[in-house]
Order: structure tokens, then C-alpha cells, then sequence
């Protein structure tokens, strides 16, 4: 049994990181059962699911999509925020209530909640249902767990600074968009953030081995790549021989694939010649993801994010620029300890300047551990509410209005897959990320088609096919 420690997961040493192989235990054990996962976060953990998929599948396990039916419960859980801590404890509750007629189901919790060592005190002491506790840096381990399993609960979540796995195999969501790590964990440590201490010191793969990955995934027929980072911009920055993301950029450009996406920038690491790379190549899509958090210089300094309000402004400004048709979104949160009206009111004006595409509003969640947590807390919950409802009306107003922006143009859109408002129509994204619900045949799927927007709504589009440009 290997327990999380908050202290050791802080720690930043000089230790070399380790490129290891994974080793895929094939077992015929489990032929004929059933797995059941459910996914919480972001990418990064929508993508370890396509991980763990792959090794249960590997033990003998076959999905499904009904709980009821499973053998195996699989959580990939998220401590990003209070709520979704809450939303893991909340299934938790009728997992055990399955397991109360079924004996025999084994459940698995892993992911970033596990990191938190009271989130694994609490199951070790009130949940002695759950059979299998793995942490972020124990995924690799997850087979040898399954098939030990006995009686006792399995607890592996290590709290090291981290290592770097190769020759991890998928199973992938989709055939046509597919995502590629391109590093792991994060060392920027802002004040309010959990993540450095649940996935771990930033470890760089190998430019290399991205390359490959991104030249087979080209080879099987995806159309579209998204690298992806807790932030990626820092790229190579803890490799010895100095290597940067533009470099890579370009060069992952180069491989030819259709369309290259990434996820997620800090505006610090953000350079020029990342402004440049992006403009030049048809095939890197003209999409940001920008997290702001604050417009308050002053807020901004209390989470430790290194830039002031006028030098993301300044950045902001010469994207828009540079790169043509460029659409930006960004991540607000607020209620920050500390945030006055003023504060807030300035956060308004950022928003009113950049007129964002779209962001993803969050109230302040104190999580324990974290130099935030610590920060003495002067406002209320009713007016945090408040604010973030403001907010969110400012933000769609302007996703919105940039939507209006694209009726009657013609655009591409990658088709992905049956819409799910209209089983009769498809929907796909535009290079700018833009959902569109398209009238099109269902043999568009997986190609891209130029489509005439007709409706904008504030969080999607509506079209038609004019012309079919790939088969
Ligand atoms: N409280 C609220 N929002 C948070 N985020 C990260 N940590 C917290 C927290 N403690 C938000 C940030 C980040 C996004 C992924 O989640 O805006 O960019
Ligand atoms: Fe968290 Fe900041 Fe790292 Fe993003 S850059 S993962 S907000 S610590």
C-alpha cells in the first residue's frame, strides 16, 4: 500500500525524470465481464481514460455503457474544484448501493482525487467498498492491481516528482481527432491550484517520440491532433538539450496532418515565435485557449500568475493581429480571497477589450494544500454568485456576437460525428473551434466540408454543406 503525501508531491528536486517503457500484462482472466468507466476534468483525463481502457480491454473486460451491468466500476476523478469532488462522492453513493446485490463488482477510483491525501484517508477509513486506489503516476500499475485483488482494498498513489511512460497504448474515443501528450504535470504552482501536487513536476517527453506518435496517428487516417499540456508553451523547458514548443509546433506541423490543435497556454511562456509558427502554417488551427483568471493586476499577483493585466492585454493584442481569424478563449475564476468590486470591475473591462469567444467562468474553490487556501476569505457566497452570473451573461453576450459574425460565410468544418440535438443532421467544428450542427449525409463524417452558416446561437452554429473539399 503506497499513500499520497501533499509535502513529497511539492517537492521540485534536482532528481533525473525517467523515460520508461510501459509494460501491457495480457491476461485472458477476465473474458466475459463487463467494465463500466466515468470520466471527470479535463482532457488530460478524458485522454488517461483511453489509457485505461486499453488495459482493462487488455485483461479480458469489455465496456458498457449501462452501470448496472458492470463487473469492473472504473472513476477517473478530478480536484480541480470542491464540486467535483462532490460529484465523485455523489455516483460513489450508488456504487455502493449496486454493490450491496452484486458482491463481486470491483471498484477502481484513480485519477487526481486519489493525490489528495484526504480524499484517500477518507475511502481507506469510510468506503470499504471501493477495491482499487490508484493515483496519477500509478496507471501503469493498474493491471497488476486488478489481478491481485483479493479481499483487502489496493492502494497505490506515489507522490514522487514523476517519470515519463513510452509505448502506452489507447483506446481511442475516435478515429478521427485524437489527442497527444506532449508533457506532464506542472511546476508554475498558482496559488490557487492543485495541480502541481496531483500530477506532478513538469516532464517534457521526447520530441522524438511525439514526432512518432503524430506521424502513425497521420499514417491511420486522423484528421486532426491536439497536444496537450497542463501548459504546453513550457515545453522542453526542463529537457537538457534546450528545445522549445514553437519548435516542436512546427515540426508536428510539418508531418502534414490536416489539422494541428493544442491545449492549454499560460500566457507567461507564450512567445513570438510561437505567434509565428501558428500564422504560417494552414494547418495549425487559429485557436487559443487563454487563461486569464483576473483582470486585476492585483489578484493576479495574488495567485502567482506572473503577468499583469497590461502585458496579457499587450500578448492578447498581437495575436489578434498576427494571426488572421484568430478566435481566443479564456478561463475566469472568481471570489478569489481578496477580490474587491474593483478587482472584479476589472475583470468586466478585460472582458469587454477581448471580447472573447467563449471561457469557462469558476467561482474560487479553496483546495487544501495549496498557498490559497490559506488566503483569509472576505467574500460572500451570495455575492461570488452574483459575480459569476454577471460575468456570464458579459461572456455569452460576446460569444455570441462573434457567432453572428460567421452567418452567411462559408467555412470548413471537420465532421465528427451524428449531431445530438438532430439525429438527422452531423456536427463538427470549424478551424476555430466553433460547433456547428451541419444538414449534411452521414458519409461526411470524418472528412471536411464547406459549410454556409445560416444561425448563430451563443454556444453553436447552424449550417449547411456547400461542397465536400476531402473524401
Ligand atoms: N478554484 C476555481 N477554479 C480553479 N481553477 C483551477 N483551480 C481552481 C480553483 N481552486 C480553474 C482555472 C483553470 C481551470 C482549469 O480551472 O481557471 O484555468
Ligand atoms: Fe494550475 Fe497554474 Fe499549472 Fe495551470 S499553470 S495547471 S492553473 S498551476
Amino acid at each position: 500500500m503506497n499513500l499520497p503525501n501533499m509535502k513529497s508531491a511539492k517537492i521540485r528536486g534536482e532528481k533525473n525524470v525517467e523515460y520508461r517503457n510501459q509494460e501491457n500484462l495480457f491476461s485472458t482472466q477476465f473474458e466475459g465481464k463487463k467494465y463500466f468507466i466515468r470520466t471527470y476534468g479535463c482532457q488530460m483525463n478524458v485522454h488517461d481514460s483511453e489509457e485505461i481502457c486499453f488495459i482493462v480491454e487488455n485483461l479480458g473486460f469489455q465496456k458498457t455503457e449501462i452501470l448496472e451491468e458492470a463487473d469492473l466500476v472504473l472513476l477517473n476523478t478530478c480536484a480541480i474544484r470542491e464540486n467535483a469532488h462532490d460529484k465523485v462522492f455523489g455516483y460513489l453513493g450508488r456504487v455502493k448501493h449496486l454493490k450491496r446485490n452484486k458482491p463481486d463488482l470491483m471498484v477502481a477510483i484513480g485519477g487526481c482525487m486519489p493525490q489528495q491525501e484526504s480524499v484517500t484517508k477518507n475511502i481507506l477509513e469510510k468506503h470499504p467498498y471501493v477495491d482499487i486506489v490508484f493515483g496519477t503516476h500509478n496507471i501503469h500499475e493498474l493491471s497488476k492491481m486488478i489481478l491481485n485483488h483479493q479481499k483487502k482494498q489496493e492502494i497505490e498513489v506515489y507522490s514522487i516528482e514523476g517519470n515519463v511512460y513510452e509505448n502506452i497504448f489507447y483506446k481511442r474515443d475516435s478515429k478521427i481527432t485524437a489527442w497527444v501528450n506532449i508533457m506532464y504535470g506542472c511546476d508554475k504552482f498558482c496559488t490557487y491550484c492543485i495541480v502541481p501536487y496531483t500530477r506532478g513536476k513538469q516532464r517534457s517527453r521526447k520530441m522524438e517520440d511525439i514526432l512518432k506518435e503524430v506521424y502513425e496517428l497521420k499514417e491511420k487516417g486522423y484528421q486532426e491532433i491536439t497536444l496537450l499540456g497542463q501548459n504546453v508553451n513550457a515545453y522542453g523547458k526542463d529537457l537538457k538539450k534546450t528545445l522549445d514548443f514553437a519548435t516542436l509546433l512546427e515540426k508536428v506541423a510539418m508531418i502534414g496532418i490536416a489539422r494541428v490543435r493544442f491545449v492549454t497556454s499560460h500566457p507567461w511562456d507564450f512567445t513570438e515565435k510561437m505567434i509565428d509558427i501558428i500564422a504560417k502554417y494552414d494547418n495549425v488551427m487559429p485557436y487559443i485557449h487563454l487563461p486569464l483568471q483576473s483582470g486585476s493586476s492585483k489578484i493576479l499577483k495574488l495567485m502567482g500568475r506572473r503577468y499583469t493585466t497590461e502585458e496579457y492585454l499587450t500578448l492578447f493584442h498581437k495575436m489578434k493581429e498576427r494571426i488572421p481569424n484568430v478566435a481566443i478563449t479564456t478561463d475566469i475564476i472568481v471570489g478569489f480571497p481578496g477580490e474587491t468590486e474593483q478587482d472584479f470591475m476589472k475583470t468586466l473591462e478585460v472582458v469587454n477589450t477581448c471580447k472573447y469567444d467563449g471561457a469557462f467562468t469558476f467561482i474560487y474553490s479553496p483546495r487544501e494544500g495549496t498557498p490559497a487556501s490559506k488566503m483569509k476569505d472576505e467574500v460572500s457566497d451570495f455575492v461570488k454568485e452574483q459575480r459569476l452570473q454577471i460575468l456570464n451573461e458579459r461572456i455569452n453576450q460576446y460569444s455570441l456576437e462573434n457567432n453572428q459574425k460567421y452567418i452567411n460565410k462559408i467555412v470548413p468544418v471537420l465532421i465528427q460525428g451524428i449531431s445530438e440535438k438532430d439525429k438527422n443532421k452531423v456536427y463538427g467544428y470549424t478551424d476555430t473551434m466553433k460547433l456547428v450542427n451541419v444538414n449534411a449525409e452521414k458519409n461526411t463524417i470524418g472528412t471536411i466540408i464547406l459549410v454556409k452558416i445560416n444561425a448563430a446561437k451563443s454556444f453553436s452554429l447552424d449550417g449547411e454543406i456547400v461542397i465536400s473539399t476531402k473524401v
